[in-house]
């Protein structure tokens, strides 16, 4: 069949070597990187300090529009950070954990990292409430929203999951946190560039994500979304100068907040990795999120049917609309399978309790499913494997 988007192929080198089916971890790296990453250090060379004043300072501003567009945020919403962590710690700097709204709720099919700090926060008072998983592949929503009441204070939670790819109802758990007075903090990271994400029609109070997966932007440029009218009330304790009103007046004592999305960022920014950010979101946004999506529902349900006509589990949701852009397909030795895809230039992944993680985009060939699925089968049919 004739799939338009494949146009965009030339511009990934690496789609000419491999089977690339790994966005969900580290999306292909599109060709302008390079000259990206020349002008950088071109700039740099020839214009030294003056850079800042010229590009430099500005471009946090600029790529957190740019992801922003793709979420219907408006200008000036997104601020940019090294990851995703770092954006739950300044979310956590706006909040004290004094008083008796101190509950924070998620649940186990968070991505570990996420969970990892909101545990810490145990230490600054913060309960934690963890609601956890019957299937390993679908989030308990109902028990969720039953968990959050008039003493969460936030709800971070993965709008799909990385296991699994189950879509969150982020809609039903933003209407049930304000209905109690708790904000949600979305991680898009599994979402935007494959699943369309709407922070406006949400009305979410945060979003977050990196870019370096499905939006092929490489590693150290994340994005956090502020609800325009919520931000100018929170003051992020975790702040730095380029989070004040006049950053160059280098006033001495406590900040004065900038209006901006700057509000929300702290130190210097990490101008390469922006750099390498605006290539992948141009592209994005360019194709398209919604043909991106129709094009991925169409591919995983064809990776769900291969699978199924091998008897292998596949630990994702069936139904598209509760599905992300990766399939989870458990078959016996599946890790010790993925490291031999990997020896043949597939790429995927295995993860604990999920399987080999299989995640076409944009630029896949319907073949290459075919391809990828036969390679297992063949792996399997050699076995014993090494391992
Ligand atoms: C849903 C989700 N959140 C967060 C992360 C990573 O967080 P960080 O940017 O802090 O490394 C990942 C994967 O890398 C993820 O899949």
């Amino acid at each position: 069949m004739s799939d338009d988007l494949l146009r965009y192929r030339s511009e990934f080198p690496i789609l000419e070597r491999t089977t690339y089916l790994i966005s969900n971890s580290l999306g292909a790296m599109p060709r302008g990187v390079a000259d990206a990453m020349k002008g950088y250090a071109e700039t740099w060379a020839a214009r030294g300090v003056r850079a800042w004043e010229e590009r430099w300072w500005m471009l946090a501003a600029e790529v957190g529009d740019r992801i922003g567009a793709l979420m219907n945020a408006p200008k000036g919403a997104v601020a940019t950070h090294p990851n995703v962590t770092t954006c739950q710690a300044v979310v956590a700097s706006c909040f004290d954990f004094s008083g008796r709204r101190n509950t924070v709720v998620y649940t186990d099919m968070n991505f570990p990292s996420v969970m990892y700090f909101w545990e810490a926060q145990r230490a600054r008072g913060a309960r934690v409430r963890m609601v956890r998983t019957d299937d390993g592949v679908t989030a308990p929503t109902a028990r969720l929203l039953d968990a959050i009441d008039d003493e969460t204070l936030v709800v971070p939670i993965s709008h799909v999951l990385f296991r699994s790819a189950f879509i969150n109802d982020a809609a039903a758990i933003v209407e049930k946190a304000h209905a109690v007075g708790a904000h949600v903090v979305l991680d898009t990271f599994q979402s935007l560039g494959t699943v369309p994400v709407d922070v406006q029609r949400l009305n979410v109070d945060f979003a977050c994500g990196g870019v370096l997966k499905w939006l092929c932007g490489g590693p150290g440029t994340a994005y956090l979304y502020v609800r325009p009218d919520l931000a100018q009330t929170l003051q992020p304790t975790f702040t730095g100068w380029f989070a004040h009103e006049n950053p160059f007046g280098f006033e001495v004592g406590p900040t004065r907040y900038t209006t901006a999305a700057y509000r929300f960022m702290n130190g210097t920014t990490p101008i390469p990795a922006l750099e390498a950010a605006r290539p992948g979101l141009q592209i994005v946004a360019d194709a398209g999120v919604d043909r991106i999506r129709a094009k991925s529902i169409r591919q995983t349900t064809r990776l769900i049917e291969l699978a199924d006509r091998h008897g292998w589990t596949v630990n994702t949701p069936r139904d598209p609309g509760k599905r992300g852009g990766t399939v989870s397909i458990d078959m016996p030795h599946a890790e010790q399978v993925c490291r031999e895809l990997l020896r043949r230039d597939i790429l995927v992944d295995w993860r604990p309790k999920a399987g080999v993680r299989m995640s076409p985009h944009f630029y896949t060939r319907d073949e290459e499913l075919d391809t990828a699925i036969a390679a297992v089968e063949e792996i399997l049919s050699e076995r014993p494997v090494a391992g």
